[in-house]
């Protein structure tokens, strides 16, 4: 495992955020379960300025690798409201690339949250109307560059790749440092899951860093099992040659919860909406509809129906989101 370790340490990677994000105890949420587990929360909504979220964590490493191939234009897509691909896009400005996204949905008439931080940063965006339509567009977007001379980058939906997701195996390395710092050892990691590059990180770290009494939930705001594990896996194996195959992850390792789906992507739920009040008025924290409120709905109903034994340790990992509400 030391060579994998050493492998994995030594991959290029930028520094774009404040890592070791705080991880805090939510103690009024619980209070009124009586068995209760322990309820820890890690503040990845703190992790840079303008409430920046999971994403960054997976640039450091697709932007450090860009920037390594010479690249000197950022393409990347998502749906209007993306968080992703306005993080994407902000990085570049702030670093001085350029950068084109590809989003699905109509070009809103009002602009709000992300799509309009997209508008003041004045990134090129071209309009699809479908989620199937956005990689053949990115590819066109691709070709038309390289014609043209440009050094193009590609980062796909939610930098969830075998690049991207090194931001989660990190991610990992960083909650073995706090858990020996804070004397707690979590038994649970629930979290939004939706590309699949957070939970294929979350994976790989875990037992790439001997993490191993941690349970992986990957609560998912859109997509099925089937669809997740084949996300998680794409994501995985290249990771896993790559660090000379120290172990593998079988799909039947993988726990993907799809009952807070709700009414669809982006939708609230009775369940998300409720879990949006409960961190807001309980705790002072703020979660958005379409990953971490359905997340959040997944943690409360384990609490409230007794499902984790009250001895257990949860963290629930707030992936960021916020903007997209505002
Ligand atoms: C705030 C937030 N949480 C969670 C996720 C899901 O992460 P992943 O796409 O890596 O599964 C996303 C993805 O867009 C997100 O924006």
């Amino acid at each position: 495992m030391n060579k994998a370790i050493q492998v994995f340490e030594s991959i290029s990677k930028l520094s774009l955020s404040n890592l070791n994000t705080p991880i805090e105890q939510c103690k009024r949420i619980t209070k009124d379960y009586p068995k209760s587990p322990r309820l820890f929360i890690k503040r990845d909504d703190f992790i840079g300025q303008l409430v920046w979220g999971n994403k960054l964590r997976k640039l450091e490493y697709s932007i450090a690798e860009a920037i390594a191939q010479g690249a000197d234009t950022i393409i990347t897509c998502g749906a209007v409201q993306s968080n992703h691909a306005r993080i994407t896009a902000q990085v570049c400005k702030r670093i001085g690339l350029d950068c084109i996204l590809v989003q699905n949905g109509e070009k809103p008439k009002v602009a709000t949250g992300n799509h309009k931080v997209n508008l003041m940063l004045n990134v090129p965006i071209h309009y699809v109307s479908s989620r199937e339509e956005r990689d053949s567009k990115m590819n066109d977007v691709y070709n038309n560059l390289i014609r043209s001379g440009k050094k193009p980058y590609l980062i796909p939906l939610g930098a969830s790749n075998a690049v991207g997701c090194l931001g989660f195996v990190n991610a990992a390395r960083e909650l073995k440092q706090q858990q020996a710092e804070m004397g707690i050892e979590f038994d649970y990691i629930i979290h939004s899951t939706s590309s699949g590059g957070t939970q294929a990180g979350l994976e790989i770290g875990k037992r790439l860093y001997g993490l191993d009494k941690i349970k992986i939930i990957g609560v998912s705001a859109d997509n099925s099992f089937d669809q997740l594990a084949q996300s998680i896996s794409s994501c995985a194996e290249p990771v896993l040659q790559r660090l000379g195959n120290p172990f593998a992850i079988d799909k039947s390792e993988l726990t993907v919860d799809t009952n807070f789906v709700g009414p669809g992507y982006g939708i609230a739920s009775k369940e998300s909406a409720e879990a949006i009040k409960l961190f807001s008025e309980h705790e002072g924290i703020l979660l958005d509809n379409t990953y971490t409120a359905k997340a959040a709905a997944g943690v409360l109903d384990y609490i409230a129906k007794g499902k984790i034994d009250v001895s257990k340790n949860i963290l629930f990992w707030h992936t960021g989101g916020i903007l997209s509400e505002l």
